[in-house]
């Protein structure tokens, strides 16, 4: 004969039920509030902002540390994945900073990418010879139009680009893509 009780029937282990679940809620809620500013630290921040900036990044999709870009000695130009996927050249300065606008490897004759000619200081599109200086003015032809910049800003360990919407600062004028 069965002389056990289903557990479902039995009132003493539903409350046993009810307090183990009340007991390991409270537990849960503690330690996420405790854990939360340690998670914080180490989730990096969102890496799309309102304003239509982005975090750099490399070409595998992962965030790119400020330390990693400024161990390159001075004149470096990194290439990083910045706005809509654009590559974006950053420049080291001799300061050992971050130049305050990046430059889109972006040819304005037909769209090819490029190098950076670091014995010229210039930037060398190889698809029709356009030459550009080391701040994207036109050199050479046919390119018709210096190239695009973006803002560069450090957010904590990571760099964000915004788009640039003020004044091109080498015409002083309104920028072109704008
Ligand atoms: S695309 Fe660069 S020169 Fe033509």
């Amino acid at each position: 004969m069965e002389n056990n009780l289903p557990i479902e029937n039995s009132p003493s282990m539903s409350r046993r039920q009810l307090l183990n679940f009340l007991t390991g809620s409270v537990i849960a809620v503690t330690a996420t509030g405790a854990l939360y500013p340690a998670v914080k630290f180490f989730i990096p921040p969102s890496d799309v902002g309102e304003d239509g900036s982005i975090l750099a990044k490399d070409v595998h999709g992962n965030l790119i540390p400020i330390a990693q870009i400024l161990a390159e000695p001075a004149g470096t130009r990194a290439l990083v994945a910045g706005l809509g996927g654009e590559p974006t050249y950053l420049t080291v300065t001799e300061d050992g900073t971050l130049h305050s606008w990046g430059i889109l490897d972006n040819c304005t004759h037909l769209g090819c990418t490029f190098p950076w000619n670091s014995n010229e200081a210039q930037f060398q599109c190889p698809c029709h010879g356009s030459r550009y200086d080391a701040e994207g003015r036109v050199l050479r032809g046919p390119a018709p139009l210096p190239l695009k910049l973006a803002h560069v800003n450090i957010e904590g360990d990571y760099i964000r680009l915004s788009p640039w919407l003020d004044n091109d600062p080498r015409t002083g004028e309104k920028p072109w893509w704008v």
